[in-house]
């Protein structure tokens, strides 16, 4: 199968890293295109994956939560439609991996008259999105031949936007755990040197950002005096406001001397097995959560906000436990009770690393994708971007 995968970011975020796995079976006989260049470009190269960067005029990016599509974006969209047919001419079909992406994959879709499959990994709700996003969102998901969603919760989201119900697929995302069985410095090692001493250690992993929840975290640490806070990851789509609100608040609750940010890091399971505890604090549903399988396969107890994607990983109080999602005080007490609990928490960890191997493999992903693309590709010829031809 020759595919033409279409992504709007080059940044390392969940969706990307997702799409590293999806692409790298498939590598010779497919492309990437990428509308920036940045750190994806280069993890795809290390890869051996072909990629060209197309890079639209600045009217597109300024579509943001909230703002209308100015006729400049409306054009520099039908430019980078344009290109990309002209690039889809050549594969058997486009897999479109962003939601701007999808936009533009849908017109080059019918421009090149291509299938499109779609892989959706946000939650359509006004709660993550503006109108003029949604409304895109929803012409889209008219148009794609195939659609893939990261979890049930983004399924259902999706429903609601469009009524869309066909052709659309469950596929979580998958890992390669490979780095999680790798031990290289001890746990006591790694603490130290990050500056961290024998008190209980909480991690939040994850780009920053308002919705994302790390106040919240800040918030709970302030209550409990003994432990100490690392939080790993950057600001990737303009909420620089929020990182530095975040360095203040650790100043105004008097945090400085025991939390820690660390920004960006490629060892996140090396920094999660350093910590005793993976917490995830989004405010808004998540919709699927790549961090909080993460801390699983890390072998540690993880605490998550129960809304959308972590409703489907975690079995409350089996395989790691849920809490109100904003509620600092809350988190304060699943994190309390996992500390004063060892022995509980250390089965609720394995069992959390079993179910994780089993559930999120490499193989049981692409099993899945090669399903749905060769079912599709043999019964369904006829259909092109939801036209007969
Ligand atoms: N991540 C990373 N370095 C960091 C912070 C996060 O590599 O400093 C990775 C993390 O391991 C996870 C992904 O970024 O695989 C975040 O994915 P998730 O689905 O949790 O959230 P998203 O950012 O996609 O909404
Ligand atoms: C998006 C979502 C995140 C999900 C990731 C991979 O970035 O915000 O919840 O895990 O995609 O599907």
């Amino acid at each position: 199968m020759n595919i033409l995968f279409v992504d709007q970011t080059a940044k390392l975020s969940g969706g990307e890293l997702a799409l590293l796995d999806i692409v790298t079976p498939y590598k010779g006989g497919s492309k990437v295109i990428l509308f920036e260049d940045g750190p994806l470009r280069v993890e795809l190269e290390k890869r051996q994956v072909k990629v060209k960067t197309i890079i639209p005029n600045n009217a597109l990016n300024n579509v943001r939560r909230g703002s209308r599509i100015p006729m400049a974006s409306l054009s520099s969209l039908v430019r980078l439609a344009r290109s990309v047919a002209q690039e889809a001419k050549n594969f058997d079909f486009i897999f479109a991996n962003s939601q701007k992406a999808g936009l533009i994959s849908v017109l080059a879709g019918q421009l090149a008259r291509k299938p499109v499959v779609w892989y959706l990994h946000d939650i359509l709700s006004s709660e993550h999105f503006g109108k003029a996003q949604l409304f895109a969102a929803r012409y889209t998901a008219n148009k794609a031949t195939q659609i893939l969603v990261n979890s049930k919760s983004t399924k259902e989201a999706l429903q609601i936007l469009t009524g869309r119900t066909e052709n659309t697929h469950l596929v979580y995302n998958a890992f390669n755990t490979e780095p999680f069985f790798q031990t290289t410095n001890s746990q006591e090692n790694h603490r130290e040197s990050l500056g961290f001493d024998s008190r209980p250690l909480v991690g939040v992993f994850g780009r920053l950002s308002p919705w994302k929840g790390q106040d919240v975290f800040l918030r709970t640490l302030a209550m409990m005096p003994n432990v100490q806070g690392l939080i790993v990851g950057s600001p990737m789509f303009g909420e620089d406001a929020y990182a530095q609100h975040l360095d203040q608040e650790i100043k105004t609750l008097g945090l400085e001397n025991r939390v820690k940010l660390l920004g960006f890091r490629s060892d996140i399971p090396e920094l999660m097995r350093t910590c005793d505890i993976v917490a995830h604090t989004s405010i808004a549903p998540e919709p699927f959560g790549r961090v909080i399988v993460e801390g699983m396969l890390s072998g540690r107890p993880v605490v998550a906000s129960k809304s959308g994607g972590p409703n489907e990983i975690i079995e409350n109080g089996v395989t790691g436990m849920l809490y109100t999602p904003g509620d600092a005080q809350a988190l304060q007490s699943v994190l309390s009770e996992i500390i004063n609990e060892p022995e509980q928490a250390l089965l609720m960890a394995q069992r959390g690393r079993e179910t994780a191997l089993n559930r999120f493999s490499l193989d049981n992903m692409h099993k899945r994708l090669d399903d749905i693309i060769t079912v599709y590709f043999n019964q369904q010829k006829t259909t092109l971007c939801g036209e007969s031809v």
